[in-house]
């Protein structure tokens, strides 16, 4: 299973790649903002930390956009600053349509803000990549997310897409594990999610036990 940094702070960014093998970043407006820095900037830098890797890097188009060529154009002069970027396009049906517009220069989509099978269905359908199924979301509203990222594998692979399924808004490890039992391909969460999702207090009371044993026995034969 692939992992994902949900984030545009740099140095996050480069810590998840060199001390957690990190597959690949995924970024949105919010995390723009909260870098602190202008878009085209920074996400220049995200490219910079993943050149000459396979590492994918999802950047969203304005989502004022409501008409399919204005997303297109906008996807297109992303996509040239870096052959690692995808296309976030919303789950609307001019993002839908301007799926397999960017797909036809090459361009590759990745489907977000997707809240049920359907709109997966029609993504995976239209050429998307990769499809982000916001599962906090949902949880926040109290509806269900198991089963729907089983329905969405199951889709998938009942028809042999070539799409990866993503599962974003991830807020914990329960969910990641969840997430890996169901077959979904990437998990995307904050840094703090995974640090978290790492570590465990049995992991450290454990530690220290096993610390004061070490010192009271001798080093030697
Ligand atoms: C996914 O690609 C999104 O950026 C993300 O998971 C959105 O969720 P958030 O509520 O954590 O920002």
């Amino acid at each position: 299973m692939k992992f994902f940094l949900d984030s545009a702070i740099v140095d996050e960014i480069a810590h998840a790649f060199d001390a957690w093998g990190f597959d690949g970043v995924t970024t949105n407006p919010r995390h723009v903002q909260a870098s602190g820095k202008p878009f085209l900037g920074v996400i220049r830098e995200i490219a910079r930390l993943v050149e000459g890797t396979e590492r994918t890097v999802s950047v969203e188009v304005n989502p004022h956009h409501t008409d399919p060529q204005a997303m297109v154009e906008e996807g297109l002069r992303l996509a040239a600053l870096s052959p690692n970027f995808l296309i976030k396009l919303p789950a609307t049906e001019a993002g839908f349509r301007a799926i397999p517009l960017l797909a036809a220069q090459g361009v590759r989509a990745n489907l977000t803000l997707v809240f049920s099978a359907v709109q997966a269905l029609q993504a995976m359908r239209l050429g998307a990549t990769y499809v982000s199924a916001f599962i906090g979301w949902k949880e926040s509203n109290a509806e269900e997310t198991g089963r729907l990222i089983e329905e969405i594998v199951t889709i998938r692979d009942n028809y042999g897409f070539p799409t990866e399924v993503l599962v974003a808004a991830v807020r914990n490890g329960r969910q990641i594990a969840d997430a890996a039992v169901t077959g979904a391909d990437i998990v995307t969460a904050g840094f703090a999610v995974y640090q978290d999702a790492f570590a465990h207090p049995y992991t450290d009371v454990g530690l220290a036990r096993f610390a004061g044993y070490w010192d009271q026995t001798s080093y030697g034969e």
